[in-house]
This record gives structure tokens, sequence and C-alpha cells, in this order.
């Protein structure tokens, strides 16, 4: 059936199973491969999207129920040479090693950031546990991701 739903601002219109998985879609339909396939069974956040700024897992998320709604990935808040504010500090702490888990753990921290600007240290280690990371321990990501927080709330006591 077809179903017709928006992907980083763009209108877009798939023919999808009525099983299809999102995850499938974006990634074989749409070419969008920064959406990782991980578990496939929605334990590891890897397929992280956000659907209407929230985050769901794509794997386990069905692409007919995305109709009429907005989809992001990552490509709709920075780039190589225009990268999001956040992915400058992810780089400047060395957050990620492999990079695995760098989308999804990208788009559930600025999922956040946008419902709760300054958010505890405790609100984000809550906000990215559905985002497993085998390489890091967390530390650096929670870090970088505290220095953005810190740097905003600095910027907004200035004006
Ligand atoms: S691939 Fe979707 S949660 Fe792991
Ligand atoms: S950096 Fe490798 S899984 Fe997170």
């Amino acid at each position: 059936m077809l179903i017709h739903f928006h992907v980083n601002g763009k209108a877009c219109a798939v023919d999808a199973a009525p099983d299809e998985k999102l995850l499938d879609t974006l990634r074989e339909k749409l070419q969008i491969t920064s959406v990782k396939r991980g578990c496939e069974n929605g334990d590891c956040g890897a397929c992280t999207v956000l659907l209407d700024g929230r985050p769901v897992a794509s794997c386990i998320f069905l692409t007919v129920k995305a109709r009429n709604h907005s989809i992001q990935t990552i490509e709709a808040f920075g780039e190589p040479g225009h990268l999001h504010p956040l992915q400058e500090k992810f780089r400047a702490h060395g957050a990620f090693q492999c990079g695995f888990c760098a989308p999804g753990v990208t788009l559930s921290a600025i999922s956040l950031l946008n419902q709760n600007p300054t958010p505890t240290e405790e609100e984000v280690r809550r906000a990215i546990s559905g985002n497993l990371c085998r390489c890091s321990g967390y530390v650096q990501i929670v870090e970088a991701i505290m220095d953005y927080v810190e740097e905003r709330r600095a910027a907004r006591e200035e004006l």
C-alpha cells in the first residue's frame, strides 16, 4: 500500500507491505543507511529515528504507522562539513569510537534537548539509556552532552 510521510522535511511516498518495518523502508527504499541495523529486536537503539520529534526504534515500528507523520534521521540535523553543535561537542570530547551507535544516541539526545534544554546528567543518562554503546562506556558521551547544555545555559544568561 502507498504510504505518505515526510522524511527530513521532504514529502515521500513508498509502497510498503503491511508488515514492513520502518528500518527496512528507510534503508532499502530511501537509501538512508545512517539508520543502523543492530539487534532488530527493539533493544539496542541503533535504528533510532525521531517520529514527530520523539525517538522510536524503527526496527520494530511498522511503516504503515508512520503514515502522515514526520520522520527525522541524523541527516536532518547535521552532515559532514555542517555538523550540529552537539555533534561538534561529541567530536571535541572523542565521544564515539566505532560510531555505530552515534546516530541513535545523537537523535535521542536532540529529542531530549528539544523538550528540555537544561536537563540534569541523570535526565541525559535516562534519555540515552535505550541506545547501547559497546565501545565507549558513555563517559565522554554524557560529558559532551552536558558541555553542550552548559554552553547553551551560559549563552542564555548572557542575553
Ligand atoms: S536495531 Fe532496532 S533496537 Fe536494535
Ligand atoms: S562507539 Fe561503538 S557502539 Fe558506540
